[in-house]
């Protein structure tokens, strides 16, 4: 490893490459010139180079013009840089500067959840054979810990079941919409001019960024690799102000809620199965997560024998994102300072620390969402004819999926509104039934379909 050099007694400089200086990266630069009342240790940690798009940009963090350069390849490649540190964002070319810095021989630190979750295998393979360290505590949830924790606080446990509000854009959009009775796409718009959603808000409305999340946190807690095709994926664009509405008089709040779970032994299943999915649920007012409203987040983790634990903070924002940036950045100038990075193993890579690397080889076996027991919400419209709800009920009972209520709330269009919610049933065995209502022309619409946690 390059670039150290002695200042003192005791004291190093550990000199850090920032591929990126926009929300996050300015946030972490801010961190790092200003280590008053911080760890000491941050110190000793110098930034050495910033890449950026754009030299004329103006920048809201004072660094020297002459760090900043667009030649990102030269900074994963400078023999002074201990550490790269890449919150540019995107697929490429952050996934092929992170594997330049690995082959270089330097640790890396970065937030980009979609590059890892697309391309973790190939990136903690080449981090492994190389022995250095790619952490990831900003990918997920910003500035609360929870990658740390599962990797090592929890790591006694046996972890069962992640269930996380880890989307703050979508969060927001809900609890808007449940405080004030409006549909998703006015608040959807409004959450834009606000700077709440992006322009393009494909990746959070549609579930695509807790995904990327979940699936990191599933590989984490469960000790295998996840492919993302095989997380189920549903957002919150058909949700509508009636739903939530529904689900209030029901005692229940919507929530964008990601989950990873071990599924229970099952007689005659091949192996070890997970479900790892992201999909609008009904929580009961009671249950933890259905208080965390607005762009927070949290992850409640259940673990045996430590029971639940849940984390709340804020999501994402250049303040806390830095703050795990940072982190991340300590945890291995610590291993730096100590030289437990030159415990050589016998090819000459230096040995890396279990509980801080990534070392799984395998896959989970991800089962099918047809296969998942849950509740189910779903709201009929259908004419308000005599032996509506009896048609329904046998329906369900012919798929072996029973009621837990059934309310015909009122007229909507001219139609009757029902609403009916279902005990824990096979997915697969719910979606038949579903099916076979459909083919009576007395149901006109079904609008919505939800899973009740
Ligand atoms: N924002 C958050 O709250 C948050 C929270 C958690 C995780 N993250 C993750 O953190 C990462 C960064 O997010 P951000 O919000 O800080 O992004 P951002 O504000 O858009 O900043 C991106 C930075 O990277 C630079 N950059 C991007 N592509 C480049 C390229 N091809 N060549 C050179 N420079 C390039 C940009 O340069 P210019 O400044 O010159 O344009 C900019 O400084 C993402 O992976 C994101 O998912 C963000």
């Amino acid at each position: 490893m390059g670039g150290r050099r002695c200042i003192g007694v005791e004291a190093v400089v550990f000199k850090v490459g920032l591929l990126g200086l926009g929300t996050v990266g300015t946030g972490t630069a801010e961190i790092l010139l200003d280590p008053a009342q911080r760890h000491p240790l941050l110190q000793e940690i110098k930034i050495h180079r910033v890449g950026v798009r754009s030299l004329d940009k103006p920048r809201q963090v004072n660094l020297p013009a002459s760090l900043l350069t667009t030649d990102l390849e030269a900074i994963v490649t400078d023999p002074e840089i201990d550490i790269v540190v890449e919150v540019m964002g995107g697929l490429e070319p952050a996934r092929s500067l992170i594997l330049q810095a690995i082959a270089q021989g330097k640790h890396v630190v970065t937030a980009n959840k979609a590059a890892i979750a697309r391309y973790g295998d190939e990136i903690f393979t080449a981090a492994n054979a190389a022995g250095v360290y790619v952490l990831l505590e900003a990918a997920v949830a910003g500035g609360i810990p929870v990658i740390e924790p599962l990797k090592q606080s929890l790591c006694g446990n046996r972890l069962n079941a992640i269930t996380g509000i880890v989307n703050g854009t979508t969060n927001y959009i809900l609890t808007r919409m449940q405080a004030e009775g409006s549909d998703f796409e006015a608040v959807l718009a409004d959450a834009q001019q606000l700077g709440y959603a992006e322009a393009d808000p494909t990746a959070d409305v549609d579930g695509l960024d807790a995904a990327d999340k979940v699936a990191i946190l599933a590989s984490l807690a469960f000790g295998g690799r996840i492919k993302l095709a095989e997380v189920y994926c549903e957002g919150i664009r058909k949700i509508s102000a009636a739903d939530i509405t529904y689900a209030d008089r029901l005692g229940f709040v919507i929530k964008l809620l990601a989950t990873a779970k071990r599924v229970p032994d099952q007689p005659g299943a091949p192996s070890e199965q997970l479900q790892v999915r992201v999909h609008p649920t009904l929580v009961s007012r009671s249950h933890p997560l259905a208080s965390v409203n607005g762009v927070y987040n949290a992850i409640l983790i259940e673990g045996e024998p430590v029971g639940q634990v849940m984390f709340f903070g804020p999501g994402a924002g250049a303040g806390p994102t830095a703050s795990a940036v940072v982190a991340d950045i300590l945890n291995i100038a610590a291993i730096l300072k100590v030289g437990r990075d030159t415990v050589m193993r016998d090819d000459g890579t230096p040995l890396l620390d279990p509980l801080l690397a990534c070392s799984h080889q395998d896959y989970c076996d991800i089962a099918p969402i047809e296969e998942l027991i849950t509740r189910f919400y779903v709201r009929f419209l259908a004419k308000d004819s005599p032996g509506v709800i009896g048609t329904l009920g046998t329906c369900f009972g012919q798929h072996a999926v029973s009621l837990e209520s059934v309310v015909q709330i009122g007229m909507r269009d001219g139609m009757a509104e029902i609403v009916v919610i279902t005990h824990d049933v096979r997915e697969g065995n719910f979606r038949q039934a579903l099916e076979e209502i459909r083919q009576f022309d007395t149901f006109a619409q079904i609008p919505s379909v939800l899973r009740v946690l």
